[in-house]
This record gives C-alpha cells, sequence and structure tokens, in this order.
C-alpha cells in the first residue's frame, strides 16, 4: 500500500472543510449528516471544528458490498433527524461515480429542508456519472482504489489514520 494523503496532510484537508463549511454558515444553526459508515472518521473529527449551533445525524448508504465492484444502492434513513427547514450538509467519505450523494440528495429534498449541500474528504477525478457535484472537497485524487480514514476494503483499513491507494494486484473484484 502507498501513502496517498498523509495523516498530517488530511488533518489540513478537514481543517479546510470545516473553515469553508464555517464561511458558508456564519452562526449556523446546521444539521450534518454522515453517511454510513464510510464517513464516522471525517464526521468525528470535522464536528469537532465547527463551532455554530450543530446537531449531527446520519443515514446508511451501501452499495459496494465489501468489494471494489458496485451492487445496487441501499439507503437506511431510520437513523436521520429531522431535516425539515433545516440547512443541510450530508458528509461522505468519497465521491466516485456521485451516485450516493445524489440519490440521498434526492430522497432529502423531499423532506422540505431549507438546503442541502454535501461535503467530502476526497473525489476522484473522471469518474463522475451524475449532475450534481459535493460542494465542499478536501482533495481531489486519481481514478485509484483507495483506504483509510473511515474508508475500506472488504471492511476493512477503515482505522489508518492515514489514505493509502491499494495496488491492483491486492483488489480481488
Ligand atoms: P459513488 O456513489 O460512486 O460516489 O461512491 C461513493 C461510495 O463508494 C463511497 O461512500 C465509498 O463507500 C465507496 N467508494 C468509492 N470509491 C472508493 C474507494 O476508492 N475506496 C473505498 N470506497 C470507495
Ligand atoms: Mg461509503
Amino acid at each position: 500500500m502507498r501513502t496517498l494523503i498523509s495523516e498530517s496532510e488530511v488533518r489540513e484537508g478537514v481543517q479546510r472543510l470545516a473553515s469553508e463549511i464555517t464561511a458558508t454558515y456564519g452562526d449556523g444553526p446546521l444539521t450534518i449528516v454522515g453517511v454510513l459508515t464510510g464517513s464516522v472518521v471525517l464526521l468525528a473529527d470535522m464536528i469537532r471544528l465547527l463551532t455554530m449551533p450543530l446537531r449531527v445525524g446520519v443515514v446508511q448508504a451501501s452499495s459496494y458490498r465489501g468489494a471494489t465492484s458496485r451492487g445496487p444502492l441501499v439507503i437506511n434513513s431510520d437513523l436521520m433527524p429531522d431535516i425539515a427547514q433545516h440547512d443541510v450538509v450530508i458528509v461522505d467519505d468519497i465521491f466516485d461515480t456521485g451516485n450516493t450523494l445524489a440519490e440521498l440528495i434526492e430522497l432529502m429534498q423531499k423532506l422540505g429542508p431549507t438546503s442541502v449541500r454535501t461535503a467530502v474528504l476526497l473525489r476522484k477525478t473522471g469518474q463522475q456519472e451524475v449532475a450534481i457535484k459535493p460542494d465542499f472537497v478536501a482533495f481531489e485524487i486519481p481514478n485509484e482504489f483507495v483506504v483509510g480514514y473511515g474508508l475500506d476494503y472488504r471492511d476493512e483499513y477503515r482505522n489508518l489514520p492515514y489514505v493509502g491507494a491499494l495496488d491492483p494486484e491486492d483488489l480481488r473484484s
């Protein structure tokens, strides 16, 4: 595994995200909705850099089914807070094709929020399949399979404090 973004670079990236969110929402209030499971590390670090009145919730979206190929997207919003008339920022680990965030935005728009924006640690260059783009992005990365800082390969590596790229020969599908 090669280190793509070091622990200190990740920290600077998260600080940039928090600064941009603060510049956009000022004194808030703001509702942050983290996408399980990949956003948990970013969510925990980022919310501690935000000082406006903040609500934090989660939604679950999964499509990778443990490997690198896509299955259908499954969304479980049972744990999501009430977002009607709230400014919402959806937080995810990575914007790849964009299908996950596009579907989540569509779902949330139906619930009557004041606004919905999205924040991601990573955005893969050239992979986008949807019309929306993330509002807050810490790093643009090449089209490689990455792990760490919440991102997994077959549910492992989420605990790495940095972002690493797995070599193609390390990937089974
Ligand atoms: P999208 O719907 O194609 O944008 O994919 C978003 C989701 O795919 C993320 O929340 C991740 O769970 C997963 N994903 C995409 N690329 C990677 C990767 O390189 N490593 C690990 N997970 C990834
Ligand atoms: Mg994910």
